[in-house]
């Protein structure tokens, strides 16, 4: 059975004391906590500092992007190397907020994948439809392209430090989730497209798919049932300790439910 990840999105939000605080009060518990894996991805800025707070901790710490150059010059970007010497274990990749504001396409995320699994890092990679493209019939079509780019070329061995993050753009920030059904109709053929991919059953069995999209303590259960949502990608949620706490619960009493 593949162990649930719940990772929280700070998105661009929280000064380095805010952030402390917040993972201060995870902490305490989300410790040690059985049969789901936790993550936090603040931003740059409060990396260092919420790295020192993980200290023997089983939280992770991720990043929200990177650039696929090792180094250079390239003002204002964060490498692979640099995550992982700040003591990221996941980044973030393809967020549809890159996409949208930052032009981010399929070619990048790509390409970020790449240098994300180079650099040791496991990458979350994210995919989703917008409203627009649901309300047209084409949200696989969709889902199709964005798996085939961004892990074109992928082996079984390295999807095992992949992650697959579905959010639907139309849910994301909007208090608006998918139904339990309709991330699980997404989840099933993500995993199908993976299995084509692969070429192998087996290694997309293990292949943990995220739901992300206004996931909240009261709708967290029931997406989580499914049998194909493997964990959420908080944002909103993220940022209070006691929401993002009772998400990671009910990852885990899904998942006992499920056993
Ligand atoms: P919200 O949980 O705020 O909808 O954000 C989801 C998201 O984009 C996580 O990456």
């Amino acid at each position: 059975m593949r162990t649930p990840l719940v990772a929280g999105n700070w998105k661009c939000h929280l000064t380095v004391p805010e952030a402390v605080a917040l993972v201060q009060s995870l902490r305490k518990p989300l410790d040690g906590l059985k049969g789901v894996e936790v993550v936090v991805c603040p931003p740059y800025t409060s990396l260092s500092a919420v790295k020192s707070q993980l200290a023997s901790s089983s939280i992770a710490l991720g990043a929200q992007d990177l650039f696929w150059e090792p180094h250079g010059a390239f003002t204002g970007e964060v490498s692979g190397p640099m995550l992982a010497d700040a003591g990221c274990r996941f980044c973030i990749i393809g967020h549809s907020e890159r996409r949208r504001y930052f032009g981010e396409t399929d070619e990048a995320a790509h390409r970020k994948l790449l240098a994300a699994l180079a650099h040791g890092l496991t990458a979350i990679v994210c995919i989703g439809e917008t409203l627009e493209e649901r309300e047209q019939g084409k949200t696989f079509e969709v889902l199709k392209r964005q798996v085939s780019a961004a892990l074109d070329g992928a082996t079984a061995q390295e999807m095992a430090r992949v992650v697959v993050a579905y959010e639907p753009v139309w849910a994301i920030g909007t208090g608006r989730h998918a139904t339990p059904e309709q991330a699980q109709e997404a989840h099933r053929f993500i995993r199908e497209r993976l299995t084509a991919l692969l070429g192998t059953p087996l290694a997309s069995q293990t292949v943990r798919i995220q739901y992300g999209g206004s996931v909240t303590a009261a709708n967290a259960l029931s997406l989580l049932s499914q049998p194909d949502v493997d964990g959420a990608l908080v944002g909103g949620a993220s940022l209070k300790a006691d929401s993002f706490v009772a998400i990671v619960k009910a990852a885990a009493e899904a998942k006992a439910i499920a056993a």
